[in-house]
């Protein structure tokens, strides 16, 4: 429960799921030195105070009662006012697609997609009644371009890009603002928090393993996750923000699959993840 010194009505006030670590911790820390009241969350928040001058929430976006009660201690502390809402818990899951269970692909899902949707369902009420707010959805090049043996990953990224078109749709007129970011490879937490398909099928050994190598090369020379909260910033300050925002070294890649043919692109894919290596 929250004391009446820690209620805030002045500034404009964001709340950023999955803010222990990656681009959630670094758009929290950057929206904080912009005068935005900024609440972060973790499913295991260790203090109520980041060391970095934003408050930390408890939240399981896969919950709904764990949704529920974070958005009500939310608008407790700030008189009922929700203005920004970036959606950006998440994390992969590895394997085949035949080796990962129905179990764990909803896993998947739950967090990368349903996930949220708990939360836009929970802030749409307030963001209606104050004819205003912004939703900012943490996509992926994935949601465009899937990554062999991040099957499930990518089949919530291309997801929720439909989900956010529509729901970009929908709440234009209401002085809602819907956003989705498409980042590259970062360095960020994602490749050691990444859940791993129980299963074991003997045939994707090698692909899986020379896929994995391609990966952990994208991941090492991954770009500062502080750009992909800049990118966020830039969309806050936006009068007209857009729908899509590609960021990161590899965005050319999407230009590529637009305008190539598909079985050359996909040539070209199967010689970057050492497919038939
Ligand atoms: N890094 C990249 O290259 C990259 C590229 C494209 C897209 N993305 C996307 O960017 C987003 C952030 O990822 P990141 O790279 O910053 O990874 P990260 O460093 O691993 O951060 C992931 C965050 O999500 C939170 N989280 C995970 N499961 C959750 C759950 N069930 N409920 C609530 N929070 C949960 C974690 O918090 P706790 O563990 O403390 O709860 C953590 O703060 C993800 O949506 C990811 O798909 C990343």
């Amino acid at each position: 429960m929250s004391s009446p010194t820690n209620r805030v009505s002045d500034s404009k006030i964001a709340l950023i799921t999955g803010a222990s670590s990656g681009f959630g911790k670094e758009t929290a820390k950057l929206l904080s030195t912009q005068g935005i009241t900024v609440f972060g969350t973790s499913r295991n928040p260790s203090n109520a105070q980041d060391p970095d001058g934003f408050r930390m929430l408890r939240l399981d976006v896969t919950s709904d009662e764990s949704v529920r009660s974070c958005i009500q201690e939310l608008l407790l502390r700030t008189n009922g006012r929700i203005d920004i809402l970036v959606n950006n818990a998440g994390f992969i899951l590895f394997g085949a697609i035949e080796e990962a269970t129905i179990e764990e692909a909803k896993m998947q899902l739950e967090t990368n997609l349903f996930g949220v949707m708990r939360m836009v369902h929970a802030v749409l009420p307030t963001m209606r009644r104050q004819k205003g707010g912004q939703i900012i959805n943490i996509g992926s090049l994935a949601g465009f371009i899937a990554v062999p043996f991040q099957g499930y990953y990518a089949t919530a990224k291309f997801a929720l890009e439909g989900y956010t078109e529509a729901l970009r749709y929908e709440t234009k007129k209401l002085g809602i603002k819907v956003s989705i970011v498409e980042p590259g490879f970062f360095k960020t937490n994602i490749g050691q928090a990444a859940k791993v398909a129980n299963a074991r099928i003997e045939d994707y050994k090698q692909p899986k393993k020379n896929a994995l190598a391609t990966l952990k090369h994208y991941e090492e020379e991954g770009q500062d996750p502080k750009i992909v909260a800049e990118t966020i910033l830039q969309i806050i300050q936006s009068n007209s923000p857009k729908l899509h925002y590609p960021v990161g070294k590899e965005k050319s890649a999407l230009i590529y699959k637009r305008l190539l043919p598909q079985s050359i692109f996909e040539s070209g894919a199967r010689r970057r993840w050492k497919l038939d290596a």
